[in-house]
């Protein structure tokens, strides 16, 4: 069943209901200020940061779903609707709703209104504008009310939800003519307001939620609306609102627009107030003239969408799939740019007040977001570096808005430092920035303690090398890549939090197979960059290591036909055949073959086929098989999981990936492939009743073969699966890869693509690639074939075209 299908042409999602069985969101917004808005115009703002700038309230977990949000109502006599249906659910006679790439456009046509509500963040504006279009489509004169309706959340998201005796008496407002300013604690130690702006003349307003709405009512039939006009009520504490109505004659045929917009302002300590003790509004003044015409809006909705276009200008693909072509040309990158943004902060599953940015996510998104734009990876990759840990662990999250590590949650998880290394030798493979290197900043957030970036990294290999356990395989600490697996913590406290208890006992046992396996994935580049630096006896001796790394893989982390997982506390495997549960893991089987282990004795090989074996199923590899069917406190949170979910059994899509690269290492291009399209959206698109969250991107799991809902998508959005799947199609199976010295190019295509170009941006060069199958295979540059398939750029910006003759399969098959 379907509820919406893609528009490639306008690189739009269509949704036709606004009873999609989750709500379906969009983020606007893509560098200080953010907007959730959902389908039906639910969702909240923040700047910069979900919890500690929170500008409009939302109640997760509400019955129904997604009530706060950017709601418009119209009034014709006694009936009343909003434009996107909810939340007076007062049925419409048409409904459409368009995803696009920053903005949200939806549609209803009721009474002979069409009415549109165009919502974005445009570039540059620390703000939303929400235009709305009316359009009398019936040959009557029309009386409308048009009534907005926003909730102002008193900044800090968390104490908002929490700290009731203090906050119903703080909440401030002023309202000057068509405009509410929310000046809560304004008066006090915060320097920033926020404004809600109509460009035309208000009929009346409210801003204490309750004249509004009503102390017994919601939102679906707010009080205010039934009378004739809006109280003007002035918030002094309790719930402060902009509530606004504007009342609007059609003439028959006629069409009229008003645009709202929905501002952030920071003012200067000293240039809080004017001369006579009010408000300096000079800012929200300034913001508010950029937004007053439609020419205005509009040459702000094309500067998006050139933005956009220019982001994913940089790898776009023709081929014989248009679902393939649609993911990697639109959707996956959308998605991953989001998830730079976002790291795992806020979406319709993370409430933006638990987690910043997270160390290990953000490192991996920038794998797949790197070739849009080097200047914010340049910037991310410093900010997660300065958070590092003098002793080369990571404070496991950063706060987006003071860029100082979480001291609450601290580090301790193991895996975060090769992520470090990762994705710093990954940039400078995008970019040949070496310079990046030589930047000194600090350790642990702290200005006093410094120290390069090259030297940073320095720090991240040797705290793996230097803390194994008694196999000489990494130790874990308190979880690695899977959150879940907490051979530490030994829980047995209700309600502990898995994720922030500290380890208890020494540590010095558990181990993770699949950190040495990322270790050496992450390494091996690190290892070259050096060589590069002309360290040549430090890479040999790093090379040393890493090579006896590999050894112990396959001398104690490894069963007769798979990667073992781990070793607990106890010393006793995970991940394998002889326990009775979570017989085999994913991560293994993935990472360590891409980091190359046991592909020459074909090891990896039979890995793989494990694999496809005893974790596939029609919707993609499980994490775990069989999964934990009940709690022990010996492996934590993983086993807290229903069987079939999450990280006990779910599919996880982001480690999916890590297989199907895995299959490219050996050659398997088919089995890579099938995989890519079981768990690609857009191969989906029939399914949207049992995956139900959003056809148009990744979701973090996707219940697996063992639950009784499997197939039912969760966490979308802001998952690391993006960044990895992103990495897996256009690296590894389409096979174009930054190396250092130029482009490689190496694809791992199965039968069924042919005939495929690729225009790939590197280093200023367009790369313009012709891929097909020929039985003369190679690498041709102008007719002329080439020693080596990694293509360097040309220092011009000039096309240089690429003809990859191709030639994996039997000739009969073409
Ligand atoms: C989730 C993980 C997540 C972790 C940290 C756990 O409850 O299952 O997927 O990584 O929390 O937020
Ligand atoms: C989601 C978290 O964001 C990520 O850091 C973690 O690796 C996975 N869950 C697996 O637990």
């Amino acid at each position: 069943m379907k509820y919406g299908t893609f528009d490639d042409k306008n690189k739009e999602f269509i949704i036709n209901t606004p009873y999609t069985p989750y709500p379906w969101i969009n983020y606007l917004g893509s560098d200080d200020y953010f907007v959730l808005l959902s389908n039906t115009a639910g969702g909240y703002s923040f700047f910069k940061d979900a919890r500690e700038r929170r500008i409009t309230r939302y109640r997760y977990n509400n019955v129904p779903i997604d009530n706060e949000g950017r709601h418009f109502y119209i009034k014709e006599n006694n009936e009343v609707w909003n434009i996107g249906v909810r939340p007076t659910n007062t049925e419409v006679d048409s409904y459409v709703c368009r995803v696009g790439l920053g903005y949200t456009k939806i549609t209803s046509l009721k009474n002979d209104i069409e009415a549109t509500q165009l919502a974005f963040v445009p570039k540059g504006y620390q703000g939303e504008v929400h235009k709305i279009t009316l359009e009398n489509k019936s040959d009557k004169v029309k009386e409308l009310s048009l009534y907005n309706y926003i909730e102002f959340c008193l900044w800090d998201a968390y104490d908002d939800m929490t700290n009731f005796q203090r906050n119903y008496s703080i909440g401030e407002v002023e309202v000057d003519n068509n405009t509410i300013y929310h000046l809560t604690e304004y008066r006090e130690r915060r320097n920033h307001y926020a404004f809600f702006h109509v460009n035309t003349d208000i009929e009346s307003f409210d801003t204490q939620r309750d004249n509004f709405i009503g102390m017994y009512n919601d939102t679906s039939n707010p009080i205010g609306i039934k009378n004739k006009t809006l109280s003007n009520s002035i918030a002094e504490g309790w719930q402060p609102i902009a509530a606004t109505q504007v009342n609007v004659s059609l003439q028959p045929n006629e069409k009229k627009t008003i645009i709202y917009t929905l501002g952030y302002v920071e003012n200067d300590k000293e240039e809080k107030w004017l001369e006579d003790g009010t408000l300096n509004k000079s800012k929200s003044h300034e913001m508010i003239k950029r937004i007053q015409t439609e020419e205005q809006v509009d040459e702000l909705l094309n500067e998006l969408s050139e933005y956009w276009e220019k982001m994913l200008s940089k790898y776009q693909i023709t081929s014989n799939d248009s679902k393939l072509d649609r993911m990697v040309n639109i959707w996956n990158q959308y998605q991953t740019a989001t998830t730079y943004n976002l790291s795992r902060s806020a979406s319709y599953f993370e409430s933006g007040v638990g987690r910043g940015m997270g160390f290990r996510d953000s490192n991996q998104d920038l794998l797949g977001y790197m070739h849009m734009d080097q200047i914010k990876t340049r910037e991310r990759i410093l900010d997660l570096a300065s958070t590092l840990l003098y002793d080369g662990g990571a404070y496991h999250q950063y706060s987006p808005l003071t860029k100082k590590g979480n001291e609450g949650l601290g580090g301790g998880f193991n895996d975060d430092p090769n992520w470090l290394i990762l994705s710093t030798v990954t940039y400078v493979k995008e970019t040949g920035d070496y310079d990046i290197l030589d930047e000194v900043i600090p350790y642990e957030s702290n200005q006093n303690l410094t120290g390069t970036l090259l030297e940073h990294l320095d720090k991240c290999f040797t705290k793996v090398s230097d803390n194994l356990g008694p196999h000489n395989l990494p130790l874990i600490g308190r979880a690695d890549w899977n959150d879940c697996l907490n051979l530490n913590c030994f829980s047995e406290e209700p309600g502990e939090s898995f994720q922030t208890v500290q380890n208890k006992g020494d540590g010095l046992t558990a181990e993770s197979i699949f950190i040495a396996g990322l270790f050496i994935y992450s390494a091996k580049p690190y290892i070259e960059l050096l060589k590069k630096l002309g360290k040549k006896e430090e890479a040999s001796n790093k090379q040393k290591i890493i090579d006896k790394m590999a050894s112990s893989v396959m001398k104690h982390g490894t069963d007769p036909d798979w990667f073992l997982r781990a070793y607990d506390a106890e010393s006793n495997k995970i991940g394998s055949i002889e326990n009775q549960e979570g017989q085999i893991f994913i991560e293994p089987q993935g990472m360590c073959i891409m980091a190359g282990i046991g592909v020459e004795n074909n090891f990896a090989q039979k890995a793989l086929d494990s694999a496809k074996e005893l974790l596939d199923s029609k919707y993609g590899m499980v994490l775990n098989y069989p999964a934990y069917k009940s709690y022990d406190y010996k492996l934590g949170e993983i086993s807290s999981y229903i069987p079939g979910y999450k990280e006990n059994g779910g599919i996880f899509c982001h480690n999916n990936p890590w297989v199907m690269c895995a299959n490219t290492v050996v050659d398997r291009n088919e089995d890579a492939f099938e995989l890519y399209k079981k768990i690609a959206p857009a191969y989906l698109e029939d399914i949207q009743d049992i995956h139900k969250t959003e056809p148009y991107v990744y979701s973090q799991m996707i219940a697996g073969k063992e639950a009784t809902y499997s197939g039912e998508a969760k966490n979308s959005w802001l998952t690391g699966t993006s960044a990895w799947n992103f990495v897996a199609i256009s690296q590894y199976i389409l096979g174009i890869r930054p190396e250092f010295d130029g482009l490689l190019i190496d694809p791992k295509l199965p039968k069924e693509l042919n005939n495929i170009t690729l225009k790939r941006v590197y280093r200023n060069t367009e790369y313009v690639i012709h891929i097909s199958h020929n039985e003369d295979k190679g690498i041709f540059i102008d007719g002329e074939k080439q020693e080596t398939n990694i293509i360097a750029p040309v220092k011009e910006q000039i096309i240089i075209k690429v003809h990859l003759w191709y030639f994996p399969i039997l000739k009969e098959s073409f």
